[in-house]
C-alpha cells in the first residue's frame, strides 16, 4: 500500500491554512464579482464564493493563499488528486506527439478502449467497447439513444431523487425540480420508480422485513400488462445515488432490477459517473451487487483532470447500433485518453492499493460520525462505502424533518472559513456527502472532518433556530 509520506507529497501539507482576516479574501471577491459579468448564470460556478487558482492532490488554493482541504474531490472528479504528477507527465509527452485525433483511429484511443474493457465489472470485463464523449450528461444521451436501437423500444424507467445530467434526454431521468424548472417539456416515456433509499422508504417499511418492495414494485411494473411500461428499453440506475443523498441500496435491489430487466427485454444501465472510479470500494459500485449491466456510463473520476466520459456497452449488443450515428467532433482528445489511461492504472495498482485503503479510512470516518451522532441533536444516519459517505442532517430525529437549506449553507460557510470544502447533497439538501480524493492523507483527512465535526457541534443551535 502507498505509504503516507508518499501521499503527502501529492498535496499542500500544511493544509488547511487560512492567510486572509476574511473568507473568501479580497483576491476571490474580484474573482467572484468578475464571474458575474460575462459567463452564463446557469453555471454554479458564477454563485460560489470559493475560487480555485491552483490545485494539488487534496488541496485547493485560492488566489488570496488560502489553501482548502477538499473533501469533495471537486464534485468526485478528482479520485488521484489534482495535478498528480503521473497526469502531468502523461500530458507533457503526449502534447509533444498528438493532441485532437478529429474522429481518426489513432492509438490513444485504442489503448483506452481496451482499458476500459479490462477494467469493467466481471460479465461485462474483456467482452465491451466504448462510445467516448465529454461529459456525463453526454454519456447518458448515448446510452438512451442505444438502447432505443438495441431493443427497438421507447420508454425508460429511473428513479426518485436521479441525477443522470442536464441534456434534454437526461434531465427528463433527473428529478431535482431545480434543474428540471422551466425546461418542460423532457423526453417523453419516461417514468420514475422508488429507490431503494431506506432512510426515506416510500411505504414506511424497513429492510430486510420490507423484501425490498421497491425492487419488487419495479418487477411487477415491467412484467405485468397494462401497467403503462409495456414498451421499457431500459432501466436506468445509480448503482449507489449520489445526489439523492449518498445512499447505498441494499444489493438486493440492483439484483432484483435485473431480474426484471431479464424478465422483461429491458436492458440495465449503470451510471457510474459519480459513485465509479474506485469510490466505494470496488473500482464500479455496481459491484457490490454482482449484477451485470448492459451498459455502463462512466465520467468524473476516470478522466479526472480533463473532461472526459462514455459508455461502455455489451459485446453482444453491437450489431444493433447504426455505425457513425454518434458523433462528437471533439471527443477521443489524445490527451483526455492518456490523462485516464494513467488515472486508471493508479486506481487499479494492487501495490498502491488506494481503493483498499479508502475502505478501510472510510469505515474510520464513518464511525467517527456515528459516534458523534450519540451526542448531536442534527446528526442521524451515517451510511456508506469507501469513500462515498452520506450524513443525514435533522431537525428531529423522531420525525426525520430534514434541516433547512439555510443551516446547511451556515455549515458550509463556517467550514470554509475554516479551510474545509464539503458538499450537500439529497432530496431536502440535508445531507453531507462526503467524497474526498482517494489520495488524501489520512492526516488531512481527520483534520478535514475533525473540522466539519467541530462546526456542526458548534453551530447546531443556530441550524435548528
Ligand atoms: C450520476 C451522474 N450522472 C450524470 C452526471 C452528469 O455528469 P456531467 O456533469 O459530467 O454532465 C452526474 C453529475 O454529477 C452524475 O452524478
Amino acid at each position: 500500500m502507498i505509504s503516507e509520506v508518499e501521499l503527502a507529497r501529492l498535496s499542500y501539507p500544511e493544509m488547511p491554512k487560512i492567510v486572509t482576516n476574511d473568507v473568501p479574501g479580497a483576491k476571490a471577491k474580484a474573482l467572484a464579482a468578475a464571474a458575474l459579468v460575462h459567463q452564463t448564470p446557469t453555471r454554479p460556478s458564477v454563485r460560489g464564493t470559493l475560487v480555485i487558482e491552483e490545485g494539488k492532490g487534496a488541496g485547493i488554493k485560492d488566489p488570496d493563499g488560502n489553501i482548502y482541504i477538499d473533501l469533495s474531490a471537486g464534485v468526485a472528479v478528482s479520485a488521484v488528486g489534482r495535478n498528480h504528477p503521473a497526469v502531468i507527465e502523461a500530458i507533457r509527452r503526449q502534447s509533444e506527439r498528438l493532441m485532437h485525433s478529429a474522429g481518426l483511429v489513432s492509438e490513444t484511443t485504442v489503448a483506452l478502449a481496451a482499458k476500459l474493457a479490462a477494467v469493467m465489472p466481471g460479465g461485462l470485463r474483456g467482452n465491451a467497447f466504448t462510445w467516448f464523449g465529454m461529459s456525463g450528461s453526454a454519456a447518458v444521451e448515448t446510452a438512451i439513444k442505444y438502447a432505443k436501437a438495441i431493443t427497438g423500444r421507447s420508454q425508460f424507467a429511473a428513479f426518485e431523487g436521479a441525477y443522470h445530467g442536464v441534456f434534454h434526454g437526461a434531465l427528463a431521468l433527473t428529478t431535482r425540480e431545480s434543474y428540471r424548472a422551466p425546461f418542460r417539456p423532457f423526453m417523453p416515456g419516461v417514468f420514475h420508480m422508488p429507490y431503494a433509499y431506506c432512510y426515506r422508504c416510500f411505504a414506511g417499511l424497513s429492510f430486510p422485513s420490507c423484501a425490498v418492495a421497491c425492487g419488487s414494485y419495479l418487477d411487477y411494473k415491467l412484467t405485468t400488462p397494462n401497467t403503462g411500461a409495456d414498451d421499457v428499453a431500459a432501466v436506468i440506475v445509480e448503482p449507489m445515488q449520489a445526489d439523492g443523498g449518498y445512499i447505498d441500496p441494499p444489493v438486493e435491489f440492483l439484483q432484483k432490477l435485473r431480474a426484471a430487466c431479464d424478465r422483461s427485454g429491458a436492458l440495465l444501465i449503470a451510471d457510474e459517473v459519480q459513485a465509479g472510479g474506485g469510490r466505494t470500494g470496488r473500482m464500479w459500485s455496481i459491484e457490490h451487487s454482482g449484477v451485470v449491466p448492459d451498459m455502463l456510463i462512466w465520467a468524473k473520476a476516470v478522466g479526472g483532470d480533463m473532461p472526459l466520459s462514455g459508455v461502455t456497452v455489451h459485446e453482444k449488443h453491437r450489431d444493433r447500433l447504426p455505425p457513425s450515428s454518434q458523433v462528437i467532433t471533439s471527443a477521443e482528445n489524445a490527451l483526455a485518453n492518456v490523462v485516464a489511461l494513467a488515472n486508471l492504472e493508479i486506481l487499479a495498482d494492487p501495490d498502491l492499493d488506494l481503493i483498499g485503503r479508502s475502505v478501510a479510512l472510510g469505515d474510520e470516518v464513518r464511525r467517527l460520525f456515528t459516534e458523534a451522532a450519540r451526542t448531536s441533536r442534527v446528526i442521524d444516519e451515517v451510511r456508506g462505502r469507501g469513500f462515498f459517505i452520506g450524513v443525514e442532517l435533522v431537525r428531529d430525529k423522531a420525525t426525520r424533518a430534514p434541516i433547512e437549506a439555510k443551516g446547511m449553507g451556515l455549515l458550509a460557510q463556517r467550514c470554509e472559513r475554516r479551510g474545509v470544502r464539503f458538499m450537500g447533497c439529497g432530496r431536502y439538501g440535508s445531507t453531507i456527502r462526503l467524497m474526498p480524493p482517494l489520495v488524501i492523507t489520512r492526516e488531512h483527512l481527520m483534520r478535514g472532518v475533525g473540522i466539519l465535526l467541530d462546526v456542526i457541534r458548534d453551530s447546531e443551535a443556530e441550524v435548528l433556530a
